[in-house]
């Protein structure tokens, strides 16, 4: 009691000596990636070595209003270059922080201001994009939030990150075999340890009949995570941060690429005693916990009616699609994907040619990022992208800068997103509006495949 009351006195005082308008005025608030110490594997495992910012993983939880200025200079406190990426909002392109298209790599000891406008309300998350493979892995990710001005009726919220990790057994330590062969040219980098907002087996106590808003994001390196709820009836919100028209009963597995989110309003069904999961799909085939929700008690005796929708972001329809021009990304390469040959670099390679450089995958028989940009769109054209995955392995196609919608068989649109997961053999299509200017990157967010062949990009006039 008496330390309580100490601490509570000590920061009254602070309060008065320093005010916060004062402060905020003087220096905009940072974000500083640095190396710490965090206890990823369960005790009695040491702590392992993360690069985080501001020394977490998943870095601070970043809350902002929808309409807001969002403003944060990063401080960078790694002995490498990094930027930041804002995955998913809407931004002006000179803040969309992919080092080499839309700015410098931010060197060491360097900071960097990123100011921007959120127009959309939603679960969104931000992440290093400079060797993104590496940086990412190591920890440079956290999530941003943007609230609606209503929020939704809930009893609370909980912002869930989740994410693999590849520790050496012994050590806890982070595997530093980034440009495995192995993991480039198939599935990606997967980890041994899966945590939840950093913590493998995360526990959070909870009511029966208490409503929980979830926002999922998957921040692995390239795990798709197979999820499902136990002991919970939930909904599916939004997507990619962007609300759907009417609440999706949850009714099998949620399915989570790399990238992807998913906002869930869950009821806790199971009773006092019991415990309810969010569980996934282990590599053995079994369910294990992601987290685990301890029934304690009794919010209320009755179940509430199913939840209304979240209120609609602006910019949600993407009209045009039946008149538009299409484009074509063929994605080849990779183990077993019987690619012969590829350019790189202004020069045609033989696949073992591509292997020597650390390159695998191709996107319309180039490898990686050239000057040409995949699309040149006029500024409010509405674009078509059929994708024709022609590898053994799922990719998972992130888009910056704007959301699209998948167009299924007769025309029907799917929901607004901004990474769409497509299987080995599949053929999708999305279209979207061109309605941001700028460079923007379209690449696959199995980061590793990113760094070997998988990424391009399109301009928007
Ligand atoms: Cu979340 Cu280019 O990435
Ligand atoms: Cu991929």
């Amino acid at each position: 009691m008496n330390i309580n009351r100490r601490s509570f006195l000590m920061s009254a005082g602070a309060a008065l000596t320093l005010p916060v308008a004062a402060r905020a005025d003087a220096v905009p608030r940072s974000l500083t990636t640095r190396v710490a110490q965090a206890q990823l594997a369960p005790e009695p495992y040491p702590t392992t070595e993360i690069w985080g910012f501001d020394g977490q993983a998943p870095g601070p939880i970043l809350y902002a209003k929808q309409g807001a200025r969002f403003e944060r200079r990063l401080l960078n406190d790694l002995h490498l270059p990094t930027s930041i990426h804002w995955h998913g909002i809407r931004i002006d392109n000179a803040m969309d922080g992919v080092s080499g298209l839309t700015q410098d790599p931010v060197e060491p000891g360097e900071d960097f201001d990123y100011a921007f406008n959120l127009p959309d309300a939603g679960t969104y998350w931000y992440h290093a994009h400079s060797n993104s493979y590496e940086q990412v892995a190591r920890g440079l990710h956290g999530a941003l939030i943007v609230t609606e001005p209503e929020a939704p009726d809930v009893d609370r919220e909980e912002v869930l990150v989740l994410d693999d990790w590849r520790l050496d057994s012994n050590t806890a330590q982070i595997d530093s075999r980034f440009d495995a062969w192995h993991d480039l040219s198939h599935a990606g980098r997967l980890g041994n340890l899966i945590t939840t907002n950093g913590v493998s087996g995360l526990t959070l106590s909870t009511l029966q009949h208490e409503r929980i808003r979830l926002r999922l994001i998957n921040a692995a390196n390239a795990r798709v995570f197979v999820l499902s709820l136990m002991g919970l009836e939930g909904w599916a919100m939004a997507l990619d941060g962007m609300p759907l028209d009417r609440p999706a009963r949850v009714e099998s597995e949620v399915v989570l690429a790399p990238g992807q989110r998913v906002d869930l309003i869950v009821d806790v069904i199971a009773g006092e005693g019991d415990v309810s999961h969010l569980a996934y799909l282990s590599d053995s085939g079994e369910w294990w916990s992601q987290v685990a929700f301890p029934v304690t008690g009794v919010a209320s005796s009755t179940r509430r009616p199913p939840p209304e929708p979240l209120p609609a972001n602006p910019r949600q329809s993407v009209a045009g699609v039946e008149s538009t021009r299409k484009a074509k990304l063929v994605m080849e390469g990779g183990a077993m994907g019987r690619l012969q040959s590829a350019s790189y670099d202004g020069r045609r390679l033989s696949f073992r040619e591509m292997a020597e450089q650390g390159q695998f995958w191709a996107l319309n028989g180039t490898v990686g990022r050239t000057d040409t940009p995949l699309i040149e769109a006029n500024l409010g054209e509405t674009i078509r992208v059929e994708i024709q995955n022609k590898t053994a392995f799922p990719h998972a196609m992130h888009l910056h800068g704007m959301h699209f919608r998948e167009v299924h068989e007769e025309g029907a649109l799917g929901p607004l997103r901004d990474t769409l997961l497509v299987q080995r053999g599949e053929t999708r299509e999305v279209a979207f509006i061109a309605d941001n200017l700028g460079d923007w990157l379209f690449h696959c967010h199995m980061l590793a495949h990113a760094a070997s062949g998988m990424s391009t990009w399109l301009r928007v006039n």
